[in-house]
């Protein structure tokens, strides 16, 4: 399997790792079969993504998706970070291979989760999205590998 030199780097050095202690939006994501959990944590200010920390039990795309997503979020507001695709943070890692998108869409759900988190704590309601089967995903996936 090839990975780009961009993968390798946020696998290897990934950026934001850790808690934020008393974050305003906490998500986690995982996947029950595999053990692959990951969990964002948002500390959020005026609508914006002041800081995001991320701990990813997973595999390298995994962490390196969730380094390279937590780097795009910062600075954005919670609208831009609400919108930010699996897609999109693949690209920025100059792409995963096929098998390895799905370790993508952890990170986008997680941001998700923890933006949700953050809103239903402030009671602006939850935005709408739909969560992957993530076992089934795997299944499939590993079923092609
Ligand atoms: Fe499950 Fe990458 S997150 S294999």
């Amino acid at each position: 399997m090839i990975y780009t030199d961009k993968v390798m780097d946020h696998f290897r050095n990934p950026r934001n790792v850790g808690v934020i202690e008393n974050a305003d939006g906490v998500g986690e994501v995982g996947n029950a079969k595999c053990g692959d959990i990951m969990r964002v944590y948002l500390k959020i200010e005026d609508n914006m993504v002041k800081d995001a920390k991320f701990e990813t039990f997973g595999c390298g795309s995994a962490i390196a998706s969730s380094s390279m997503a937590t780097e795009l979020i910062i600075g954005k507001s919670l609208e831009e970070a609400w919108d930010l695709s699996n897609k999109a943070v693949a690209e920025a890692l100059d792409g995963l291979p096929p098998v390895k998108m799905h370790c993508s869409v952890l990170a986008e759900e997680a941001i998700h989760k923890a933006i949700n988190d953050y809103r239903e704590k402030q009671g602006l309601g939850a935005w709408d999205f739909e969560e992957t089967d993530h076992d089934a995903l795997h299944d499939h996936v590993h079923g092609e590998e």
